[in-house]
C-alpha cells in the first residue's frame, strides 16, 4: 500500500521538472500572467458518462426539455413573482415527469426503493407529491436526513416552495430543536430523531408515509431504522415506506426489504472530466487552495462555481483564511471570489449563503465537508476539487476506543463527489491524488458506520424498545460481535443493564436523554452530588461538538487570556466551560459579553437551548433541576466521573498519559486549558479521544483517583489507583475559586 521513500522522491522530482517546463513555456493566454509558484499539475484521465441536452434517449426527457423551453419563453414574456419562479423550477427537476408514475407505484406498493441522482428532487419533491395527493390527511409525511444541516435547509426550502412559514405545515425536528407544530404535515428530521420518536410511538401512528432518505449513507441510525421500520410496516399495512437513495446500493436495499420494487428516476447528468495529480500531494488543504486559484484564473468566470471537499470545520476555516489572504494579495488582477464554508455546525443564517445565486462577474467557491456529497444540492457547480479524504469514526472494540480519524474516501464516494460537477453543465473534477492511488488505495465502497462505531447509545435505545435479543436483530449488516458485547459491557458497567442484560431502572432513565450513555449517567448522578444545575450546563457545553471559544489568528493572545480567565479556579476544561456558561447567564445572556470574551455567540446560545431541553427531560425522570452547588469543582467532577470513569488517564514519566484500563499512551489536546500547565495533574478524566497527529484527549479535568474506587467500585480496585496515592494530588488544581 505504501510507496517507498525512493518512489515518492522520484515522483516529486518529475513533478518539479514538469513545473519548470511549464513555466518556461507560458501560453499566451491571460491566465498565465498568474502562474503560481506552487502550481499543481493535473492529468486528465477519464470522462464520466453523462447525458446532455442533445442526447434525447428518453422520450420523457425530450418532452420535458420541450416544456422547459416553452416555460422559458413564457418567463421571458411576462414578469413573474419570486414564488412563481420557484414553482417553475420545481417543474424542471428530473423527478417531475415521473410524478404520476411514482404516485401510482406508491399506491400499489407498501415499500418502494427510490433511486435517483443527487439533485433529482427526491428530498424536496417526493414529500410534497405525497402531500398534494392527500396522504397528509391520513397522517404526517416524515422524511429522515442523516444530518442536521440537511434537515433544516431542506425544510426551509420546501416551506418556501409551498409558500408557508417554516415550522407550520412544513417543519423539522433535530436533536435539541423542534421546529414543528400542530399544523405540520411534512416533517423533516434527523434519522436519530426518528429513532427517538419510535421510543414514544413504536408504531409511528401519527405518520402515513415515512421516507428514509439518503439511505446509501448507511449511518448508524439509518441502519437501526431499517430494522425497526421493516418490522413496523408488518403491523401497519397502511404505512407507506420509501427508502430513498443516490445511485448506490439499490439492489441491496430492495433485497433487504423483501425484494421491494425499485423506482428509478433517470438522471440528467452531464459528462465530467476527471483529472488526477501527477504525484501525491503532501498537504491537501494547501493543494486544494492552489487548485481553487488555478481554476479561478484559468477558467472563465461564469463558467461555473467551485465545490471543494475537505474533512472538517477546522480545515475549512484554514482554507478560507488562506484563500482570503491570497486573493487579497492578487487584488484586482482576478475577479471576485465568494468563499462559502459549509459544515454540520454552521449557523443556519450562513448556510443560506451557499444557495444564493452567484452574482455576475464573480465566482463562488463552496468549501464543504462530505455533507455536500449527496445531502445538499448546490446549483451551478461545474468544478469539483476532491481531496480524497473525509473524517470517519473508527472504533476499536477491544480497547473501547472511538476516534474520529481523517480517512481516505471510497471510490464510490469519490465518484459521487465528481458527479456534483455535472449537474447543470459538463464539468471538471480535480482529484488531489493520483490515478494509481484511486485504483489501488481506495476501497470500493464506504464501510457502513455500524461496523465501525461504539454502539452504546443505540443498544440502550433498542433495549428500551424491548428488543432484548440483539444478536438476532434484523441488521442489514450485522455489527461485529465484539463491538456489541463491548457496548453491553459498558452499559452494564454504567449500571444501565443488569447481569442478564436487561434494562435497569437507571438504564430506563438514561435512555430518556438524547445523549451518549456516559453523559446521561453524569446527568443522573449529578443529583447525588447536589450539582444538577452545574452538570446540566457543563453537559450542554460538552454536547456542542465544537469549542465555544473563538480564537481569531490576529487576536490569539487576547482570546487565550479571555479563556484562561474562565480556567482560573481549576477544575480543568469542564469547570472552565461551566464558568463561561454561568458568567454568560449572569449577564442575562448578553451578546456583547460574548464578543468581549471571545465566545462564539451562536454556539453558546445553542448550549442554552440544549440545556433547556435537558432541564425538561430531567422533569420526566424526576430529577430536581434546581439543585445547585456553585463553585464546587469536586462535586462537578465527581458527577462527571460517575459517567466517565471509563475515560481516565494517569500521568506518565515523560509528560504523556496512560489510559488506566487499556494502558494506551495519550496526550492532552493543545486546546485544553490544562495543556500548558507547568505541573500537569496526575489523574485526568477526559471527554473523548481524537486522533490527529497523536492520540489526544479532548476536554480534560483533574480528578482524585480515590474517587474511582468510591464511584465505580465494580470497575476499579484499590490496586488500580494505589501507586500514585502516595504522591499528593496538587490540591490547588481541584479546588473552587
Ligand atoms: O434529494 P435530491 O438530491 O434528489 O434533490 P433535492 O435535494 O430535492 O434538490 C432538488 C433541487 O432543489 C436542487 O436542484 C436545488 O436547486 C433545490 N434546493 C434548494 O434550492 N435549496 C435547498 N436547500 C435544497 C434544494
Ligand atoms: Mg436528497
Amino acid at each position: 500500500r505504501e510507496k517507498s521513500e525512493q518512489e515518492l522522491w522520484e515522483e516529486s522530482q518529475t513533478r518539479k521538472a514538469d513545473i519548470t517546463h511549464k513555466k518556461k513555456k507560458p501560453s499566451n493566454e491571460k491566465q498565465y500572467d498568474l502562474v503560481f509558484e506552487d502550481q499543481i499539475d493535473f492529468v486528465m484521465q477519464e470522462t464520466t458518462k453523462g447525458y446532455d441536452k442533445r442526447d434525447k434517449k428518453h422520450s420523457k426527457v425530450k418532452e420535458m426539455i420541450k416544456k422547459e423551453d416553452e416555460d422559458d419563453k413564457l418567463v421571458a414574456l411576462k414578469p413573474i413573482t419570486e414564488h412563481e419562479k420557484i414553482l417553475a423550477g420545481r417543474k424542471k427537476l428530473p423527478v417531475f415527469p415521473y410524478r404520476e408514475e411514482f404516485l401510482a407505484a406508491v399506491k400499489d406498493h407498501q415499500i418502494l426503493v427510490l433511486v435517483g441522482e443527487t439533485g433529482s428532487g427526491k428530498t424536496t419533491q417526493i414529500p410534497q407529491y405525497l402531500h398534494e395527493i392527500g396522504y397528509s390527511e391520513l397522517g404526517k409525511i416524515g422524511c429522515t436526513q442523516p444530518r442536521r444541516v440537511a434537515a433544516m435547509s431542506v425544510a426551509a426550502r420546501v416551506s418556501q416552495e409551498m409558500n408557508v412559514k417554516l415550522g407550520k405545515e412544513v417543519g423539522y425536528s433535530i436533536r435539541f430543536e423542534n421546529c414543528t407544530s400542530e399544523a405540520t404535515v411534512i416533517q423533516y428530521m434527523t434519522d436519530g430523531m426518528l429513532l427517538r420518536e419510535i421510543l414514544t410511538e413504536p408504531d409511528l401512528s401519527s405518520y402515513s408515509c415515512m421516507i428514509i432518505d439518503e439511505a446509501h449513507e448507511r449511518t448508524l441510525h439509518s441502519d437501526i431504522l431499517f430494522g425497526l421500520v421493516k418490522d413496523i410496516v408488518r403491523f401497519r399495512p397502511d404505512l407507506k415506506l420509501i427508502i430513498s437513495s443516490a445511485t448506490m446500493d439499490a439492489e441491496k436495499f430492495s433485497k433487504y426489504f423483501d425484494d421491494a420494487s425499485i423506482f428509478m428516476i433517470p438522471g440528467r447528468m452531464f459528462p465530467v472530466d476527471i483529472f488526477y495529480t501527477k504525484s501525491p500531494e503532501a498537504d491537501y488543504v494547501d493543494a486544494a487552495v492552489v487548485t481553487v486559484l488555478q481554476i479561478h484564473v484559468s477558467q472563465p468566470v461564469g463558467s461555473g462555481d467551485v465545490l471543494v471537499f475537505l474533512t472538517g470545520q477546522e480545515e475549512i476555516e484554514t482554507a478560507t483564511e488562506i484563500l482570503i489572504q491570497r486573493t487579497r494579495n492578487l487584488g484586482s488582477r482576478i475577479s471576485e471570489l465568494l468563499i462559502c464554508p459549509v459544515y454540520a455546525n454552521l449557523p443556519s443564517e450562513q448556510q443560506a449563503k451557499i444557495f444564493e445565486k452567484t452574482p455576475k462577474g464573480a465566482r463562488k467557491v463552496v468549501l464543504a465537508t462530505n455533507i455536500a456529497e449527496t445531502s445538499l444540492t448546490i446549483d451551478g457547480i461545474c468544478y469539483v476539487i476532491d481531496t480524497g479524504f473525509n473524517k470517519q469514526k473508527s472504533y476499536n472494540a477491544r480497547s473501547g476506543m472511538e476516534s474520529l480519524v481523517v480517512t481516505p474516501v471510497s471510490q464510490a464516494a469519490s465518484n459521487q463527489r465528481a458527479g456534483r460537477a455535472g449537474r447543470t453543465a459538463p464539468g471538471k473534477c480535480f482529484r488531489l491524488f493520483t490515478a494509481w492511488s484511486f485504483q489501488h488505495e481506495l476501497d470500493a465502497n464506504t464501510i457502513p458506520e455500524i461496523l465501525r462505531t461504539n454502539l452504546g447509545n443505540v443498544v440502550l435505545m433498542l433495549k428500551s424498545l424491548g428488543i432484548n435479543d440483539l444478536i438476532h436483530f434484523d441488521f442489514m449488516d450485522k455489527p461485529p460481535a465484539d463491538a456489541l458485547i463491548r457496548s453491553l459491557e459498558q452499559l452494564y458497567a454504567l449500571g444501565a443493564l443488569n447481569d442478564v442484560g436487561e434494562l435497569t431502572k437507571l438504564g430506563r432513565r438514561m435512555a430518556e436523554f438524547p445523549l451518549e450513555p456516559m453523559l446521561s449517567k453524569s446527568v443522573i448522578c449529578s443529583e447525588k452530588y447536589k450539582c444538577v444545575s452545574e452538570v446540566l450546563s457543563t453537559v450542554a457545553m460538552l454536547s456542542l461538538g465544537s469549542s465555544v471559544f473563538y480564537r481569531p489568528k490576529e487576536k490569539k493572545i487576547m482570546a487565550d487570556t479571555a479563556r484562561m480567565n474562565f480556567a482560573r479556579g481549576g477544575g480543568g476544561d469542564h469547570a472552565t466551560m461551566l464558568r463561561c456558561y454561568t458568567d454568560w447567564a449572569s449577564t442575562d445572556y448578553s451578546d456583547g459579553w460574548c464578543f468581549e470574551n471571545f465566545v462564539q455567540v451562536r454556539s453558546i446560545r445553542r448550549a442554552r437551548d440544549i440545556r433547556e431541553q435537558l432541564e425538561n427531560l430531567c422533569e420526566r425522570v424526576e430529577i430536581d433541576k434546581t439543585v445547585s452547588k456553585p463553585d464546587d469543582n469536586d462535586a462537578l467532577l465527581k458527577a462527571i466521573t460517575s459517567g466517565f470513569f471509563y475515560n481516565v488517564a494517569k500521568l506518565g514519566r515523560t509528560g504523556d498519559y496512560q489510559t488506566v484500563k487499556q494502558q494506551r499512551t495519550v496526550y492532552i489536546h493543545p486546546s485544553s486549558v490544562l495543556s500548558k500547565e507547568e505541573e500537569p495533574p496526575l489523574w485526568l478524566v477526559y471527554f473523548e479521544l481524537a486522533f490527529t497527529t497523536k492520540e489526544f484527549m479532548r476536554q480534560v479535568a483533574p480528578i482524585d483517583p480515590s474517587w474511582l474506587v468510591e464511584i465505580a467500585p465494580h470497575y476499579y480496585q484499590q490496586s488500580d489507583v494505589e501507586d500514585s496515592k502516595a504522591k499528593k494530588m496538587p490540591k490547588s488544581k481541584s479546588r473552587g475559586r
